[in-house]
């Protein structure tokens, strides 16, 4: 037996001021996108604000469901609705933020390991790597350069073997 260690990288930025413009940008993209979330069973509204290669912004929030599971993440109606509607664009970016009707989220958004793998998939296929911004309603700011860092060791489509 031996053990192997994983590096990965994270950058975390004490505020939204510390970062570039279009970080900045995509972050506000993201809490207006959380405005139009619908979350009436758990009062946390997401919002995640994608862009493309050419500048195009694809915005998601969180849908619920009074059949809990019926429900999406924000992170993943986003993906979908930019690979459903935009084919073959790149996805260069994510922000991802979130607030609460009952607490302030003073903490980053880390997204849920479903929205890890199906942004995983959607960087597998256009071989570049996503970077992912993560901001609570207040406090510091996560940044992740590639889904490698979130989700190491991820179920890849090779390990299916179809030919
Ligand atoms: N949620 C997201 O939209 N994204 C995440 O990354 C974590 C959780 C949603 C799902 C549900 O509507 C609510 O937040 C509480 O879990």
């Amino acid at each position: 037996m031996k053990k192997i260690n994983y590096l990965i990288e994270i950058e975390e930025f004490d505020s939204i001021n510390e970062l570039c413009k279009d970080d900045q940008d995509l972050l506000k993209q993201a809490i207006s996108a959380s405005e139009n979330a619908y979350a009436p069973y758990s009062k946390y509204h997401v919002g995640a604000a994608l862009r493309l290669n050419d500048g195009k912004i694809i915005l998601g929030n969180n849908q619920e469901n009074v059949a809990y599971p019926s429900g999406l993440c924000a992170e993943r109606v986003a993906f979908f609705h930019a690979n459903s509607n935009y084919p073959g664009k790149i996805v260069e970016a994510v922000a991802i933020t979130a607030k609460s009707e009952a607490f302030v989220v003073n903490r980053p958004v880390t997204p849920c390991g479903s929205c890890r793998q199906v942004m995983a998939e959607t960087e597998n296929i256009q071989q570049r790597k996503i970077r992912v911004i993560m901001m609570g309603e207040t406090g510091s700011v996560l940044i992740a350069q590639s889904i490698e860092s979130l989700l190491p060791l991820m179920f890849q489509a090779e390990e299916l073997k179809i030919k």
